[in-house]
C-alpha cells in the first residue's frame, strides 16, 4: 500500500471501521499519545454470530451482505453516542486487510466515500495491528518495545514489536490458527458455533488430569505452532469415550490445557528470544480465562508483566482499527482515494508509524 504524508488531523476524532469478519464495528477515538484510553468517544458493535450459526461458520457472502445493512446505522448511533456531527471528523480509519475480500470492501468503499465527502484524510488498517494495539485502550498501556501473542480465529503470531509499526514476526502457525482449532475441536465435539468461548465455557466444568493431550512442537526450539494435530488427537478421544457431558467438559478441559501451556511456552521463550519484559496478548482466544491466568502468572514467576484488553476489544471491534488508524494519521501518514484491500497482508511489511 501507498502511504504518504499528508496534512494531520490533530486532536479531531477519526472514525474507525471494522467489516473484516463477522463482525461490524465502529468507534470513534481522539489521538491521546499518553492514555489513548481516555481518547475513546464511542464504539458500538454488531456481531453476525446468529447470521452463520445454522452453517456452522461464516459464509463470506451473507457476512458482506450483512455489513452492507450495518454500517450506517452504526456510525450514526457512534456519533449519537459522543455527540458528534459527521463534520467533526478529522480522519477515517478502516481494516483493509487480511479478512475476507467482500466483507473488507463494504468497509473500504463506506470509509473512503465518507471521508471524500468530509474532506478528510482516510487510511487502511492492518487488521492484525489493531489486535496488537487494543491493549493500548487500557489504564497502564504497554510501551514497546514489548512481545505480543496474536491469537484470533485467522492467526497465530509471536511478534516482536520494537516501535509501532515495526514488526518482526517470531512464530507463526504451520497449519490451524488457535481459535481456528478451539472451533474445529468443540464442532468434532457437537457445540455450536462459534465454538471457542463455548469449549471454553465447557472447559470450566472439566475435571483435572481427566485427559492429557500433547503440547505441538514444544519438544524442539522454534517459536511456531502447529495445533491441527491436537483437533485429531481430540476426536479419537471422543470417538472412545462414553460421549457423556462429564466426558465432553473433560475432553475440553485436557485440550484447553494443552493449547494454553503451548502458548505460555512459546510466549516465554519468544520473550527470552527478544529480550523484552512485557508480553501484550490480542485476539479472540485472548478472551479466554485460562490463557490469562496462565500467562499472568508465568510473568510473576518471570519476571514479565502481561498485558490484555478488555475482553470485548479481544475480540473484533472497530475500536482497535480508530487506535491504529488514529496513530498513523496523526503521524501525517494517509493513502489516495483508491479503494484497495488486501485479504492476505503481511505485517512485517507496515512503515514505521512515526
Ligand atoms: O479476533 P477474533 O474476534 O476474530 C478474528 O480476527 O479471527 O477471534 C475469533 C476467535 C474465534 O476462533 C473464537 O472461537 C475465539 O477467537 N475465541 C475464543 C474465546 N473467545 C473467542 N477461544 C477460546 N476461548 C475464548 N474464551
Ligand atoms: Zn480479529
Amino acid at each position: 500500500m501507498d502511504t504518504t504524508q499528508i496534512s494531520k488531523p490533530v486532536g479531531k476524532p477519526v472514525l474507525g471501521i471494522e467489516t473484516s469478519c463477522d463482525e461490524t464495528g465502529v468507534a470513534l477515538l481522539r489521538w491521546e499519545p499518553d492514555a489513548p484510553g481516555r481518547g475513546l468517544l464511542a464504539h458500538t458493535l454488531y456481531s453476525q454470530i446468529k447470521l452463520h450459526a445454522d452453517y456452522g461458520g461464516v459464509v463470506p457472502e451473507l457476512a458482506s451482505r450483512d455489513h452492507v445493512r450495518k454500517l450506517l446505522p452504526l456510525v450514526r448511533e457512534a456519533l449519537a453516542q459522543a455527540g458528534l456531527a459527521p463534520a467533526d471528523l478529522g480522519g477515517v480509519a478502516y481494516t483493509a486487510g487480511p479478512g475476507l475480500v467482500g466483507a473488507l470492501l463494504v468497509g473500504a468503499s463506506a470509509a473512503r466515500a465518507m471521508a471524500w465527502a468530509l474532506g478528510v484524510p482516510a487510511i487502511g488498517v492492518h487488521h492484525m495491528e489493531g489486535h496488537l494495539l487494543a491493549p493500548l485502550l487500557e489504564d497502564d498501556p504497554p510501551a514497546p518495545p514489548f512481545v505480543a501473542l496474536l491469537v484470533s480465529g485467522g492467526h497465530s503470531l509471536l511478534v516482536e514489536v520494537r516501535a509501532i509499526g515495526e514488526y518482526r514476526i517470531l512464530g507463526d502457525t504451520l497449519d490451524d490458527a488457535a481459535g481456528e482449532a478451539f472451533d474445529k475441536t468443540a464442532k468434532l465435539m457437537g457445540l455450536p458455533y462459534p465454538g471457542g468461548p463455548a469449549l471454553a465455557k465447557l472447559a470450566m466444568q472439566g475435571r483435572a488430569g481427566g485427559y492429557r493431550f500433547s503440547r505441538p512442537m514444544t519438544d524442539r526450539p522454534g517459536l511456531d505452532f502447529s495445533f491441527s494435530g491436537l483437533k485429531t488427537q481430540v476426536l479419537l478421544a471422543w470417538q472412545k469415550s462414553d460421549q457423556s457431558e462429564q466426558t465432553r467438559a473433560d475432553i475440553a478441559r485436557g485440550f484447553e490445557e494443552a493449547i494454553v501451556d503451548t502458548l505460555v511456552i512459546k510466549c516465554r521463550r519468544a520473550l527470552e528470544a527478544a529480550g523484552a519484559r512485557r508480553l501484550v496478548i490480542a485476539g479472540g482466544v485472548g478472551a479466554n480465562q485460562r490463557l490469562r491466568a496462565e500467562l499472568a502468572a508465568a510473568g510473576a514467576k518471570d519476571g514479565f508483566k502481561a498485558y490484555f484488553p478488555r475482553l470485548a476489544f479481544c475480540t473484533d471491534n472497530g475500536a482497535m482499527i480508530a487506535l491504529a488508524g488514529a496513530i498513523r494519521l496523526a503521524a501525517g501518514q494517509s493513502q489516495d482515494e483508491t479503494v484497495q484491500v488486501f485479504p492476505r497482508w503481511d505485517l512485517e511489511t507496515l512503515p514505521p508509524a512515526a
